[in-house]
């Protein structure tokens, strides 16, 4: 699991290099599919329920789900979340980030900056011992401090042999709540995070999730473990 983890994030970062002003959706999500394929691995969402991308890749309003196209051009000042996961001997990997396209807005910048560090409190939250709900409240508690509210419609997830698997991973909560942590866990925590209004919808494409208010929204996203020693990020590069 961790070479899927690594492949992932590897994936990712590629992904990232790409942003820039100019450069298509479909053009990153070939990309990605050819790093992908090219160690001997498949990409996770590739024809998961259908979805036709190896990425998804979500422009400032969309939240999540954004399905790569030649028409989808990147402008400076966009924000773009990239959403990969790698399926490697018999295991995935999910991750995700939201990076800067040229000069951003200050208000963009600190829209990223706070869900990335949201993820890394619920990372800091996912204890042996502890509950399901330490990591949701812990993510809330740090961007509803800041203004920003917590998309409640998507959430994270257990990750293994299925890309998908329980226990649910909210990004909200209540500590001391829900299921125990147990060390062996392996799960894809993932903040989505608007600037404005909670409230998302999905577009008639059955997959494009944008807010409903027109707000930026960022997402930021690790698969862990949890260990003996803590918790411990899978999805890094290197
Ligand atoms: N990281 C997202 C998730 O864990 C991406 C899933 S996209 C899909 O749900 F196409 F695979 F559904
Ligand atoms: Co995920």
């Amino acid at each position: 699991m961790r070479e899927a983890c690594i492949l992932s994030a590897r994936a990712l970062r590629l992904a990232g290099e790409m942003v820039e002003p100019g450069v298509t959706t479909e053009q990153i999500d070939k990309a990605v599919r050819k790093y992908i394929e090219g160690a001997g691995a498949k990409p996770s969402f590739l024809n998961y329920d259908g979805y036709p991308g190896s990425a998804c890749i979500s422009i400032n309003d969309t939240v999540i789900h954004g399905i790569p196209d030649k028409k989808t051009v990147l402008k400076a000042g966009d924000i773009v979340s990239v959403d990969v996961g790698a399926y490697l001997k018999g295991y995935h990997g999910d991750n995700a980030a939201t990076f800067p396209c040229g000069q951003i807005s200050p208000e963009a910048q600190a829209l990223l900056t706070a869900t990335q560090e949201s993820l890394y409190e619920g990372i800091k939250a996912a204890r042996e011992g502890g509950r399901i709900g330490d990591i949701g409240s812990a993510v809330q508690r740090y961007v509803e401090e800041r203004g920003y509210s917590v998309v409640r419609r998507y959430v994270g997830h257990g990750v293994g042999a299925d890309l998908h698997e329980d226990p649910s991973v909210p990004n909200f909560g209540t500590s001391g709540r829900g299921i125990r942590l147990v060390k062996g866990m392996t799960l894809a925590i993932e903040p989505m995070i608007n600037a404005g209004k909670a409230g998302v919808k999905e577009l008639p494409d059955g997959w494009t999730v944008k807010t409903i208010d027109g707000s930026l929204s960022a997402h930021f996203e690790h698969t862990i473990a949890i260990t003996s020693e803590g918790p411990v990020i899978m999805t890094r590069p290197d």
